[in-house]
């Protein structure tokens, strides 16, 4: 599935270890060849230019208050993040 594909250390060095500059170009999130997601580069787009910001201009003193649970198989995310 897509989070163990991006996590194959054939493809990826250290993959569990966040690391924002890895050269991500293999991943398959938004799938691959002729089932590349059409509508990546604009749900990218929204993320990192429009919602990222909007929540860090708001919020800028936000932390993590709990623990984040993770569930879902194919489209695996948090069910919640807890904040202060
Ligand atoms: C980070 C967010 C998202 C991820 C990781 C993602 C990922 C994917 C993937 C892997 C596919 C399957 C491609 C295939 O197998 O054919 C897909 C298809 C699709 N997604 Fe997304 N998606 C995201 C956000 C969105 C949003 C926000 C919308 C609508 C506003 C959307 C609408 C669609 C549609 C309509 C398809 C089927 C058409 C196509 O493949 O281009 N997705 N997406």
């Amino acid at each position: 599935m897509f989070g163990s594909g991006n996590r194959d250390e054939e493809y990826f060095d250290d993959p569990n270890t966040f690391n924002p500059y890895r050269d991500t170009s293999k991943a398959i999130t938004f799938g691959a060849g002729p089932l590349f997601f059409a509508g990546a580069w604009a749900t990218k787009s929204l993320i990192v230019n429009v919602a990222l910001p909007m929540i860090f201009e708001t919020l800028p003193d936000m932390k993590l208050n709990g623990e984040v649970k993770f569930i879902g198989w194919a489209f695996r995310g948090p069910l919640s993040v807890p904040v202060i």
